[in-house]
């Protein structure tokens, strides 16, 4: 059997997931396709396509240890869910990944996913929705060691074709939002990852959870940054040092974006929605202090462009991509001139995708699995 599970693009909602908020992400249409087989003994054998090699480990999760490479990803998930209850089968993987990795378009949480549908399915568990993004999240949290919210898993095991998906990620219900009509994601790549990047995400999420522990003197029993309305960060700034204040005005204001970007979206108001990408940005940069100089570029070239409704950094930030809300008639005239214009401004040759909504993980037929996974021996 085949799984294929997207990358993503987050339209709006950063850095809120781990905070209990709103995102507004969507699937795009690169995916990893996973193709798995059972196996008689308990070996899980793995082989990735992209780094064209096999790794082996038992399915015991005592047997299984982080090594700070790829197949900490697939061995993560068979961990969780060894420690989650499950007996699990041994089983062959193929994994072809075609998200680019390190761009910020969640090529983890994809194969994170894809993985974790195989070995349900290769072991005879059901394979539910509201439970593989826990599963997949908790083996980058504790397994791989990277304390990422829910979000990248969550909509690769759920978004739509046509949809962008408003998640509550406190509660994680979750609402489909059709996208507009004629307009294509356009996703910029910077080609910059700034090496401090996963450090500084760490240091975000702790300077939130300080933000909320220094609030709780004056606001009892709150247990995230969703719980405060800005008047309350207002009313109780003193308690907080500046750098902290502003990271929480940035996770408040996002929140209340959110929603409302999404009823721009339920109403076709593309200029609501692009006025809110841009605060969205100018609050990343200004109060979260996670974007650069070439996401803010980036968007500066794209805001002058026509045919561009909105353009902000995407995903945690210190380089990576940015999303661009583009007319579908000047989409690849966009993707031209920006290629131009970025390399005259830096002399890199930005990658850039124009991409529709796409579905999220899904048990392929096997010939089209077959087929994009040339190769496969079993
Ligand atoms: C990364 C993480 C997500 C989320 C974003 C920022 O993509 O994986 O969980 O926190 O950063 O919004």
């Amino acid at each position: 059997m085949v799984f294929r599970a997207p990358g993503r693009v987050n339209l709006i909602g950063e850095h809120t997931d781990y905070n209990g908020g709103f995102v507004l992400p969507a699937c795009i249409g690169f995916s990893c396709w996973v193709a798995a087989a059972p196996r008689e003994d308990r070996k899980l054998v793995v082989h990735s396509e992209n780094f064209n090699e096999t790794v082996e480990a038992c399915t015991d999760a005592n047997h299984l240890r982080p090594t700070r490479k790829w197949s900490d990803y697939p061995f993560g998930v068979a961990w969780v869910l060894q420690e989650a209850g499950h007996l699990l089968r041994g089983a062959n993987l193929y994994v072809r990944g075609e998200i680019p990795l390190g761009a910020g378009l969640s090529s983890s949480a994809a194969i994170e996913v894809a993985v974790t549908c195989a070995l349900l399915h290769c072991s005879g568990y059901e394979i539910d929705r509201t439970k593989v993004p826990i599963y997949s999240q908790r083996a980058e949290n504790d397994f791989v060691g990277a304390r990422c919210g829910i979000m990248d898993q969550f909509v690769s095991c759920n978004g739509r074709a046509g949809h962008a998906v408003l998640l509550d990620c406190r509660s994680l219900e979750y609402r489909l939002v059709p996208f507009f009509d004629d307009i294509r994601l356009v996703v910029c790549n910077t080609m910059v990852k700034h090496a401090h990047g996963e450090g500084e995400y760490n240091s975000r999420h702790r300077e939130c959870e300080e933000g909320v522990q220094r609030l709780s003197a004056a606001l009892p029993g709150i247990r995230s940054l969703r719980e405060v309305a800005m008047r309350d960060l207002e009313k109780h700034r003193d308690l907080l040092p500046e750098v902290i204040y502003r990271r929480c005005r940035h996770v408040i204001t996002e929140n209340e974006r959110v929603p409302r970007a999404a009823a721009a979206l339920c109403e076709g108001n593309i200029t609501a929605f692009g006025e809110r990408m841009a605060e969205s940005h100018s609050s990343l940069r200004d109060d979260f202090q996670v974007s650069c100089p070439e996401l803010d570029l980036m968007v500066n070239l794209a805001s002058k462009h026509p045919g561009v409704h909105g353009s902000r950094m995407t995903g945690g930030g210190f380089g990576g991509c940015t999303v661009n809300l583009v007319n579908r008639a000047v989409a690849d005239e966009f993707k031209r001139s920006i290629e131009s214009e970025y390399h005259a401004a830096t002399g890199r040759h930005p990658d850039i995708f124009v991409c529709d909504t796409s579905q999220g993980v899904e048990r392929v037929p096997i010939d089209a699995g077959e087929s994009a996974l040339r190769g496969f021996a079993q």
